[in-house]
């Protein structure tokens, strides 16, 4: 078939390492870093998080990432044509984490766009003093009836403008799109985000916050929850296991040196997120002083309550709040879009390759398809339900399936470990050993099949 005879010649490759780094990181570097990470720390016995956390990275978050790595690098294709070469019948799992990847695009980019508008409203602090009241009844307009197809125009515009931004950048290509969209946002976003960080650590109560969020709270440690929360925490964060490493991955050159710059990108990833723990702590300080009260009295520090409630509440208390709210927002859609085009990338060339399309027809494709969608789902009055129900299957379950499924078929099913492993050796400065087949193949699907487990249990 036409699938089997890809044009090899002609695949799009990045302009240097620098650019597959950057986008790299530029994927990893999202609203998880930002809303997700501070608030799981948090509540999984703050500074001992760090442990499991750091454990989580270093047995299962680089080892995978480095398994997409070498796929992507060897098969040189997005999942579906990549797992199809590795065996016929795997196929399937390619389209499973593009499926996933279509679902998490289409309310990321609806987060993305609520961002958008909120750092609008940073300016005259349009959310008043109840922003909690602000988002959801006059932003979103949730409400009766709970199914509906009304227009919430706020929100549909920002989003409108989101997807064309997709669009363009898809349509420039994976070096003069995706690479140079990077090469703008990420050093803006670490500019914008630091500026931010250094503002939040002059707050009064900012130590406090630090404190909060730095004391260990041994007891932790022995709760499986904890540990739970830790592998997903990484899996997520790192963007693995969705096969957009294996996208961007088939990108580079043949000679490139792939493991190193995992470990680049996956030491970037835990320090821009340890960063935004520091930032969003020492705001949060700043609020539990303002309210007499302490930080673990606070309510709301996770998700799109801490984005879109309780920060809009700090931000309209603080001396010189509007410039604090636009950075804010700037960094959460800086980040959220080099996410959101690793997502569209990997959806677009999995269409692009099954039906040998170019990739100016499939980015076309994709992106109308996509953003058709997720404005019908996002854009009306149920948006915000269907965002928590959609989060929940795709996040909880889909990438821990994903990634179990594709460690114990190309290492057990396959028989690929040796030859990836070979692989990522022959190209690279870090060497892998056996102990990497050990990780991947064992110590990673029977963490991960526990965690399926549990949470399946409590869903
Ligand atoms: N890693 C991103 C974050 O931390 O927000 C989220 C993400 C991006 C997940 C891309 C999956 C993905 F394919």
């Amino acid at each position: 078939t036409a699938m089997a005879q890809p044009a090899q010649e002609s695949r799009e490759q990045w302009n240097h390492q620098a650019g597959f780094i950057l986008a790299a990181i530029g994927s990893a570097v999202g609203l998880g870093n930002i809303w997700r990470f501070p608030g799981v720390a948090y509540s999984s016995g703050s500074g001992a998080f760090l442990i499991p956390y750091l454990i989580a990275l270093l047995t299962a978050g680089i080892p995978i990432l480095f398994l997409d790595y070498a796929i992507g690098h060897r098969f040189r294709a997005a999942p579906p044509l990549a797992f199809r070469r590795m065996a016929k019948w795997a196929e399937p799992l390619g389209w499973f984490q593009t499926g996933l990847l279509f679902v998490i695009g289409i309310y990321y980019a609806a987060v993305i766009a609520w961002a958008m508008s909120y750092f609008v409203f940073s300016f005259d602090l349009r959310w008043g003093d109840d922003p909690a009241t602000f988002f959801v009844s006059e932003y979103l307009q949730v409400g009766d009836p709970v199914v509906s197809t009304t227009p919430v125009w706020g929100v549909l515009i920002p989003m409108a403008l989101v997807w064309i931004l997709m669009l363009v950048v898809l349509l420039l290509g994976v070096a003069n799109g995706i690479g140079k969209l990077n090469m703008i946002f990420i050093p803006l976003l670490v500019v914008i985000f630091t500026a931010l960080v250094i503002r939040a650590l002059f707050l009064p109560g900012a130590l406090d916050g630090l404190d909060a969020f730095f004391t260990p709270d041994w007891a932790a440690l022995a709760d499986p929850n904890v540990w739970i929360a830790a592998y997903a925490q990484i899996f997520f964060s790192l963007s693995i296991a969705f096969g957009i490493m294996i996208t961007y991955a088939s990108y580079q050159r043949r000679k490139a040196n792939m493991t190193s710059s995992g470990l680049v990108v996956a030491f970037a990833n835990s320090s821009f997120e340890l960063l935004a723990g520091i930032g969003v702590f020492a705001t949060l300080g700043f609020m539990a002083h303002q309210a007499n009260t302490q930080v673990s009295e606070l309510e709301g520090l996770t998700g799109p309550i801490l984005s879109f409630v309780t920060f809009p509440k700090v931000i309209a208390e603080m001396p010189g709040g509007n410039i604090f709210g636009m950075l804010f927002f700037a960094s959460l859609v800086l980040a959220g879009v080099t996410s959101l085009i690793s997502i569209m990338q990997g959806v677009s060339a999995s269409v692009q390759e099954k039906f040998s399309i170019d990739r100016i027809k499939a980015g076309l494709i994709v992106s109308i398809l996509m953003g058709a969608v997720s404005l019908f789902l996002f854009s009306t009055t149920s948006g915000l339900i269907a965002l928590d129900t959609v989060d929940m299957w795709s996040n909880n379950i889909g990438i821990v399936l994903s990634a179990i499924v594709m460690s114990i078929l190309t290492i057990w099913i396959m028989r690929r470990g040796r030859e990836l492993r070979i692989h990522l050796n022959a190209v690279s400065t870090f060497k892998v050993g056996p102990w990497w087949t050990v990780l991947v193949g064992i110590l990673g699907p029977v963490v991960l099949g526990f965690m399926l487990v549990q949470r399946v249990i409590t869903l």
